[in-house]
């Protein structure tokens, strides 16, 4: 399952071609990344930006979240959508409150067992804060994952699902998985898009089965009706 290269190129393309100025970027506050996450799980970055400095400016940190009024909490997240995402957020930043004394654990095993983060955002929350070696798996790395590998079968159906974890596993640099795991985002969001990819700039292409066979449409495959 193991792919040599994949991760250094990865890595090599985050440097000189990925994201380096998110508001949520160049810092080691598992506050800050955390809120990000949570916003960024549903929703696009641009629309995401203004709702997280807003919040920030209001809910400077854990503790200031966690005894907040829930219609405040509310009232900073409306308009961003899927409103159980605000609910456990603040039922999070309390039990990272009462639990953990307002420092959010590095474990990612810990991170899932909090309410609104499951295992993907628990791995980009710990690599990003911490620097853990935990592998992630969104939407969009599915779709990476899909391509460059071939793997047929709708990626939400769980062996396919199984699958793509087990290969993230595999995957996952010894050092830098910070920059590893920001690339893996960057690459889906960016050049391996669902429609038109932009294979000429993948630093993936020279290796991608779906680009090989003409089948980048056609991976990931659409859920079965
Ligand atoms: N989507 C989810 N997490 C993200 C991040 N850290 N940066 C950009 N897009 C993301």
């Amino acid at each position: 399952l193991a792919d040599p290269g994949f991760s250094e190129a990865v890595i090599r393309w985050q440097k000189q071609h990925g994201r380096h100025a998110l508001p949520w970027q160049n810092t080691r506050d598992a506050y800050r990344i955390w809120l990000s996450e949570i916003m960024l799980q549903q929703t696009q970055v641009a629309a995401v930006i203004p709702y997280y400095q807003r919040f920030l400016n209001r809910f400077p940190d854990v503790r200031s979240l966690a005894a907040a009024p829930s219609e405040d909490v509310m009232s900073h997240w409306s308009g961003l959508g899927y409103y159980t995402r605000a609910r456990n957020l603040h039922r999070c930043a309390q039990r990272v409150v009462e639990q953990y004394n307002g420092a959010f654990p590095s474990d990612p095993g810990l991170l899932a067992e909090l309410p609104g983060i499951g295992r993907s955002t628990a791995a980009a929350i710990s690599a990003f804060a911490y620097g853990t070696r935990a592998a992630i798996l969104d939407g969009n790395v599915k779709r990476v994952f899909c391509r460059v590998f071939g793997v047929e079968g709708y990626p939400g159906a769980k062996p396919v699902e199984d699958l793509l974890w087990k290969r993230a596993v595999a995957l996952l640099p010894q050092d830098g998985v910070e920059s590893y795991t920001q690339g893996l985002m960057d690459l889906g969001a960016t050049l391996c898009t669902r429609s038109r990819p932009a294979c000429e700039r993948c630093p993936l292409a020279d290796r991608c089965v779906a680009r090989a066979t003409g089948r980048t449409h056609l991976l990931p495959e659409r859920k079965p009706k």
